[in-house]
């Protein structure tokens, strides 16, 4: 088209820009903020992988935040009416575009400038090498930070379609469509954005670090990357997949020594703890759950509960529950009155307190990771494990932060159902009808303060 001819688009260098800081002296570092650039067409699971990658690295105590241009664009302009707006020929739409993933990458290079962000998630199609020619000079170039491109590549369109249907039709841009408009609607716009997208292709890029996705994981490339973090980028993503699943997390049954109040050890069932077995095998029954694997730690009491579930079973010692270390075996009341600075100490950051000879909640973390990983790859798993690990695990799925995790309500004789729903997960919490002590202490207003009910043992604390 000819007004396409005279049309230069705007680059890093014509579009005024917030200033950028000054690159320093990054350029020797090790540990650079990184930019991890998404690329595809629309409805390929850029914002899904996005938003999942973040919540990962956060919860490996990466500091990452996703920056979507979706947002950009429709803060930039006024509602959205089709799939004109994207046409490659139109000329004052694309520089709406242009404007706001220049203002997007501003953001993100402010963000990680300013410290505390380590990993800055750009959410976009940046589907032409001119655009990702533009992240490059701004990121690299003027920045002096890290660049990873992950491209999500899929050509079945029934994928597509499920995409499509599952979460575009509750986007903003559609909010007065039905879903048969939505669905035309977008098509089109994948086919305004075909016109003129490449594909990463290192004989064309070759300057560029990134990985390629093939139908949501059939295939992977990876190309140049670099370090640590890019390492484990790529990694967790060839581990996750979109298949329908559901996971089943439960605690234990009730334990002798949760009856005493005592933490750790490696006790028998209560009574109560038997019961809560023997419902949980007859409810997992009740599902009749297709290929469903149980995993317990390597503690009695996961054993003993997970003792009559009718499904193949293995113990992790990944999954035992933190250890106290010198606390191992006391109550709370014990060890306020014999190391009153540690159990103070304790709840002014319990995610970082690391128990004398024993771990902390971010130990637990760090050990918890290869279950997490293959908990990605597995379909449906049940698995019964503790208190702390399942806060842990909790956090991650629901996406809690590391001052949230450690006060995660997670109550005895309570199954916990996660279904993946479009970018989370939706969690549901059955409550089977056996009594059971509360083991839960919650933080209290004064470190270190012992509420009454924590003086009797947890005996008669019943929920
Ligand atoms: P847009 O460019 O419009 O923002 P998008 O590429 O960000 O689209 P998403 O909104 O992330 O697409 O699409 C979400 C859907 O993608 C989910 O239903 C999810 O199951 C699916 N999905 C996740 N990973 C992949 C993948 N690797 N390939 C294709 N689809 C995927
Ligand atoms: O009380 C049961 C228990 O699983 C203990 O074994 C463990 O030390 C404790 O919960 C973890 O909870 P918190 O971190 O709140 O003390």
């Amino acid at each position: 088209m000819s007004t396409e001819m005279h049309y230069t688009p705007p680059t890093s260098d014509t579009i005024q820009t917030k200033p950028f800081p000054i690159r320093g002296e990054r350029a020797n570092f090790v540990n650079k903020p990184h930019v991890i650039a998404m690329v595809g067409l629309p409805a390929r699971g850029k914002t899904y992988i996005s938003k999942k990658l973040c919540r990962y690295l956060n919860w490996i105590g990466i500091n990452t935040k996703v920056f979507n241009l979706g947002e950009y664009r429709r803060h930039a302009t006024t509602a959205y009416q089709c799939h004109e707006f994207f046409r490659p020929d139109n000329i004052k739409a694309m520089a709406i575009r242009t404007q706001c993933a220049v203002d997007a990458l501003n953001d993100v290079c402010h963000w990680l400038e300013s410290g505390d962000g380590e990993v800055a998630v750009f959410d976009a199609t940046n589907s032409t090498i001119e655009r990702r020619q533009m992240i490059h000079n701004i990121v690299v170039e003027k920045m002096g930070f890290k660049l990873f491109f992950v491209e999500s590549v899929c050509d079945d369109p029934e994928i597509v379609e499920q995409n499509i249907m599952e979460v575009k039709v509750s986007s903003p841009d559609y909010a007065d469509m039905n879903k048969e408009e939505v669905l035309a609607d977008f098509i089109k716009r994948i086919e305004h954005y075909q016109e003129k997208y490449q594909p990463l292709d290192e004989s064309k890029e070759s300057e560029l670090s990134f990985m390629k996705i093939y139908n949501t994981g059939e295939k992977v490339l990876v190309y140049k990357h670099e370090g640590h973090i890019q390492s484990r980028i790529v990694y967790y993503l060839m581990n996750i997949h979109i298949v329908p699943r559901t996971i089943y997390l439960t605690r234990h049954g009730e334990s002798v020594m949760n009856l005493e109040g005592r933490i750790g050890g490696d006790s028998d069932l209560s009574e109560r703890g038997k019961l809560y077995g023997k419902a949980l095998a007859q409810y997992i029954d009740e599902q009749d759950i297709q290929g469903l694997r149980v995993w317990t730690s390597w503690l009695k009491r996961t054993i003993q509960t997970a003792a009559d579930v009718n499904a193949p079973q293995e113990r992790w010692k990944a999954l035992n529950e933190i250890d106290a270390g010198i606390c191992e075996e006391m109550t709370y009341e014990e060890i306020s009155s014999k190391y009153p600075t540690d159990f103070a100490a304790r709840d002014q950051n319990k995610f970082s307190y690391r128990y004398p000879r024993g771990e902390s909640y971010e130990d637990l973390v760090a050990r918890l990771e290869p279950v997490i990983m293959e908990l990605e790859r597995q379909g449906n798993v049940l698995v019964v494990t503790h208190q702390a690990v399942l806060r842990c695990l909790l956090a991650y799925f629901l996406d809690k932060s590391a001052d949230e995790l450690p006060y995660l309500q997670v109550p005895l004789h309570t199954i916990m159902k996660l279904t993946p729903v479009a970018y989370g997960c939706k969690v549901e919490r059955i409550r089977l009808p056996i009594d059971a002590v509360d083991t839960h202490r919650p933080k209290p207003k004064i470190p270190g303060y012992l509420d009454e009910r924590y003086r009797s043992k947890g005996r008669n604390l019943h929920i």
